[in-house]
């Protein structure tokens, strides 16, 4: 199974895309992530993205497009994968249609992570990341036995650089002007499916399964 992920920063994609990775073993492909690991490695391609990233602008569409391209013909996709935070605007999406038709593949589902507005401030500014096993958790929203398991585990709990305020602001307008256009985009392809992602974890990875079919 092929699938796109839409929705705003903090919409829950990540998480959700990773409860389906572990429990029907179709890798997640974050371009956000694969973009701070090149930052964190000092990459010539992550030394460029830097700036980009921490104002909470879009890299450029052919960095991403490569990262894809290579991400996608490892041997763990070949059964499918999950696309996290790309594409991210219409010619990412064109670009996306174009490489799957040169591969003879399609695409099966885009899912839009629909939340509330005023929520995903706090879900942002709350969200960590633990140094050691690389989970995500929410100082306001996990339970003080997942937040603790991080120190536990001998880690720090670390905050995104773009999860400020500021930046955060600027994510939100980048997504609202590029990225909520496919939308549309989607819908017209017929290959859209809505998920309230408002509440419970447990419960939105429930409508998430529903609305792909999972068992
Ligand atoms: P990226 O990493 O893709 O960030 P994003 O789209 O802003 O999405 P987030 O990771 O912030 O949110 P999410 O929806 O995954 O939420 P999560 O599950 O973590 O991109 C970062 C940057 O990289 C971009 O700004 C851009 O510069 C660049 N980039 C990436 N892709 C690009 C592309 N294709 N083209 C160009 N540039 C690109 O959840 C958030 C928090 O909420 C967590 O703490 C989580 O625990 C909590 N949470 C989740 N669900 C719930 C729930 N139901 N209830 C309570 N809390 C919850």
């Amino acid at each position: 199974m092929r699938i796109v992920m839409l929705g705003a920063p903090g919409s829950g994609k990540g998480t959700q895309a990773q409860r389906i990775q572990k429990d029907y073993g179709l890798p997640q492909v974050s371009t956000g992530d694969l973009l701070r690991r090149a930052v964190a490695d000092k990459t010539p391609l992550g030394l460029k993205a830097k700036q980009v990233m921490d104002a909470g602008e879009l890299v450029s569409d052919d960095i991403v497009l490569g990262m894809i391209k290579e991400r996608i013909a490892q041997p763990d996709a070949a059964r499918g994968f999950i696309l996290d935070g790309f594409p991210r605007n219409i010619s990412q999406a064109n670009s996306l249609d174009a490489l799957l038709a040169d591969l003879k593949l399609k695409l099966d589902r885009a899912v839009l992570m629909e939340v509330d507005f005023q929520i995903l401030m706090k879900r942002l500014t709350g969200r960590r990341t633990c140094s050691t096993t690389g989970q995500v958790v929410n100082i306001y929203f996990s339970s003080p036995a997942e937040l603790e398991a991080c120190r536990a585990s001998g880690g720090e709990l670390v905050q995104r650089n773009d999860d400020n305020e500021a930046t955060i602001r600027n994510r939100l307008q980048v997504y609202e002007r590029q990225t909520a256009p496919l939308v549309d985009y989607y819908e017209k392809k017929g290959l859209l499916r809505t998920v309230a992602a408002t509440g419970d974890i447990d419960a939105v990875y429930s409508r998430l399964k529903a609305a792909l079919d999972l068992a």
